[in-house]
């Protein structure tokens, strides 16, 4: 077994998606391991999970830089830079990462976005999906790069829209894939199996097509392998 991957996550909130990420490096799912989580958002609930997990964690409150933007980003920067990570996660982390914070960790930046990109990048996805009368709707990981939720994909996990969902319906529905399909990518990066070149991402040196890898079985089974 290669030497665990160091892993920076980023939350903004809930931190659900955090959680599983925790537990799957907990259960060795993951070869990998969380060395600190960094919120904007000093009430994040996620910062409670990652100290149950006795993970290090730093706040860089936003809101004491509302002037100084610039500031801010600088200190996000270097608090994930001191780690000096193998891999950085954005796990429901709302803010926008600068252009020299990208360009600082290449093909090592990688974030969920719930829905089924490229159809609706930024905000209220779940709402987009309803109001466009969808049938399917779900999640996708991918790398990131300077341009919003447009990075080369790596996996994406469908979840079927019924007539009478919500938002909060669907939402709830998406959230329990997303776990999923962020362990997997997780795990499979960790262990070498998924790697980047450019736009191009290869899974056991294979190019996957623009939509990535479609979550399924044979995916949890991979995963043991
Ligand atoms: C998740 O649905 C994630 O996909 C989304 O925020 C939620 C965070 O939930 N991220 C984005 O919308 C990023 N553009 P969590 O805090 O429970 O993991």
């Amino acid at each position: 077994m290669t030497r665990k991957s160091k892993i920076v996550v980023l939350i903004s909130g809930n931190g659900s998606n955090l959680q599983s990420l925790l537990e799957g490096c907990h259960s060795k799912i993951i070869n990998g391991e969380i060395v600190a989580v960094v919120s904007n958002n000093p009430h994040a609930f996620g910062l409670k999970r990652a100290k149950t997990f006795g993970i290090n964690t730093l706040v860089i409150d936003e809101n004491n830089y509302k002037i100084e933007k610039k500031t801010f980003h600088e200190k996000v920067y270097e608090a994930v830079k001191q780690f000096n990570p193998d891999l950085v996660i954005l796990a429901g982390y709302m803010k926008i990462l600068t252009k020299s914070f990208i360009s600082s960790f290449q093909d090592k930046i990688i974030n969920i976005h719930p829905s089924l990109l490229p159809k609706y990048p930024g905000l209220n996805t779940h709402q987009r999906a309803l109001t466009a009368k969808d049938e399917i709707s779900g999640a996708t990981v991918h790398f990131v790069t300077e341009k919003l939720d447009s990075g080369p994909i790596i996996i994406q996990g469908e979840v079927p829209i019924f007539p009478n969902d919500t938002e909060q319906s669907l939402r709830t529905r998406v959230l329990e894939i997303e776990h999923k399909i962020f362990v997997a990518t997780t795990s499979l990066i960790c262990s070498g199996k998924i790697k980047r070149a450019d736009d191009k991402v290869f899974l056991n040196e294979n190019l996957l097509g623009k939509q990535g890898i479609k979550y399924d079985n044979s995916i949890e089974r991979m995963l043991k392998e």
